[in-house]
Parts: structure tokens; sequence; C-alpha cells
């Protein structure tokens, strides 16, 4: 029925690996692992996805996560995340991964990496889907502790193309990362934060003139400033907009709700992407298929969307 919609060639510009781990593959990988789950099954596990804000999600989020264990494990997580991709025309893709969630569990920086950059590279050999790599910093965590993480990636500099800041918004403003990610840029490292998902403005205006990002993740209270909104439209600064995360997030209260279409056609650089697609109901063409059910996004908006994909590219 979407087909128009899944031919249109697209990149991914704001994809949380693991946020993409399907309820199937974290019971495989339970069982592999010999971990007990407190869900019977992956209904019940299904079941659980209702969430009121950003914080009862990544509860969950942050849960699921203790599944991956093996280098092994992350392989397979990016690769299912890939033939997803495929199967979507996405052609291009810049995943984040959280190291902390895993690091802090005790599975080594390496094991992590190495799993999710293999099945990248094999990606592009095997798909055609080319990629850059985006570190994403706990910001519910201290700035120390980014540091030392900052400091476990470095022997893997060449794997990555960028870091981010994602986790609970409210009360971690990015001003409280601005140390670390001017270090990231001194190893010249691209940033991007999100900002103005949950947060205010204050938040966005901090993340591009504190951390100098290049894209805004999510963006979307930009529009409760007008004065930032001329910046953004002067700046042509991109937005990574996740719209069935919002609405699952309750962001909006409803998809009629949503500001995208608004933001296009005031001459903002949105681009749609899925988030964490396993817990929000949906990869880059159900987004695209949801503006079109509940705003009425036309064929000429999707393509402008989809180009702006590309053209918002860190690589
Ligand atoms: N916001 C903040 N942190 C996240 C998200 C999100 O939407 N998804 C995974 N980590
Ligand atoms: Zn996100």
């Amino acid at each position: 029925m979407y087909d128009w919609l899944n031919a249109l060639p697209k990149a991914e510009l704001h994809l949380h690996l693991e946020g993409s781990l399907e309820p199937e593959l974290l019971f495989a990988l339970a069982e592999r692992n010999k971990i007990a789950l407190p869900w019977n099954d992956v209904e019940a596990l299904r079941s659980a996805y209702a969430f009121n804000n950003l914080q009862e999600f990544l509860d969950l989020y942050y849960a699921g996560a203790d599944v991956l264990r093996t280098e092994q494990d992350f392989y397979d997580l990016t690769w299912a995340y890939l033939l997803k991709c495929k199967a979507q025309n996405v052609i291009h893709t810049e995943p984040f991964f959280d190291p902390q969630t895993h690091t802090d569990r005790g599975i080594p920086f390496e094991v992590v990496l190495r799993g999710i950059k293999q099945a990248l590279v094999d990606g592009e050999k095997q798909l055609g889907i080319s990629h850059g790599l985006i570190l994403s910093f706990l910001r519910h965590l201290s700035e120390e502790e980014a540091f030392k993480t900052f400091e476990q990636a470095m022997p893997f500099r060449d794997a990555f193309i960028a870091v981010g800041l994602d986790s609970s918004e409210m009360g971690h403003p990015p001003r409280k990362f601005q140390r670390v990610f001017d270090k990231a840029r001194s190893e010249d490292l691209l940033t991007v934060a999100h900002a103005g998902e949950e947060g205010p403005p204050e938040y966005i205006w901090e993340a591009l003139d504190l951390l100098k990002i290049e894209r805004i993740d999510h963006g979307v209270r930009a529009i409760e400033d007008e004065r930032l909104m001329q910046r953004i439209i002067d700046e042509q600064i991109p937005l990574t907009v996740c719209p069935l995360s919002n609405t699952k997030l309750c962001v909006f209260d409803d998809m009629r709700q949503h500001n995208i279409l608004q933001m296009l056609e005031r001459g903002v650089k949105v681009t749609v992407n899925s988030d964490d697609p396993a817990y929000f109901g949906g990869y880059v063409t159900e987004n695209f298929a949801a503006l079109h059910h509940s705003l009425g996004m036309t064929q000429e908006q999707a393509k402008r969307l989809a180009q702006n994909s590309l053209d918002a590219r860190l690589v």
C-alpha cells in the first residue's frame, strides 16, 4: 500500500541501534545467553510498550538492552536493522549507539563496537548501504563518565563520524557536556545532540552555541521560539524528526497535531526517522506512512523530506 514511500531513496539520520531490538530477537538472545526475562512471551513484552513520557520508555529500553552480551549479539542486532533498511530503500544510515548502557553492565567497549562495526561494514559490501556511526553519551550520567567513555573510544577513533547526546533530557541541559564535546571536536569528530524533544527551546540554543552541533535530533519544540526558528531556517540546520516516537512518548497527543509539515513548509530542513523502531511501531517507511495517513502529506512533500535526509548526511 505504501510502495511509493518505500521506493523513495532515503537516509536515516536518527536511529538508536538498541532501539531496533525487536521482541523476537530480544527473546532469542535471552535464550542464547541464558537470561531469565520478566515477561512470559513476546506478546507480553509488546503489550508493555505503552509510554506516557520519555523516561517510561527509557526504563524499558535499558532493561531490554541487557540481553545484548556478546560481539555476535551486537552484530545480529545491527544486521537485522540493516535488512530493514534494505527492504525500505534506506540507502544510507547514521545510527547511534550508547556504549555506557553496556560498559556499565560490564560489557567491554570493544565487544560492543566490534559487533556493530562489522555488521555495518558487511552491510556496505553485501547490501550496498553506506553508514556513519555516532557514539552517543547518556546525559543522565556525569560529564566525567562521558569523558571516560570518550577515552575508551579513542583507540577506535576511525570507527566514528560524530558524538551525540541522548537519554533523559529534562534537567540535563547540553551545557553539562560542553567540555567533552569540545574534546570530541578537537579530534575532528562532528557533533549532534537530542534537544527540544521534551526539553525547552533554550536546550536547542545551548546545543547550537555550546556543543556546536551540525544537526538537531528531534527539535520539535523549536517552534515555540520564533527567533530560534529563524536561525534554523536561515542556517538550514537539519532537524531529525521522529513522528511515531513523538506520539508514542506523548510529545504530541496525536499525529494530527505533529508540526513536521508545518516546519517543512516554513523552510526548515526536517527529515523523517524512526528513533527506536522496535518500540514505537515502525521503521522509516511506517513513519512516512503515518504522515500521509494523519497529516495528508503529499507525494511532493514526501520527496522533499526524503531529499532533505540525503542532503543532511554528515558523510
Ligand atoms: N530520546 C532520548 N534518548 C533516547 C531516545 C529518545 O527518543 N531513544 C533512545 N534514547
Ligand atoms: Zn533519539
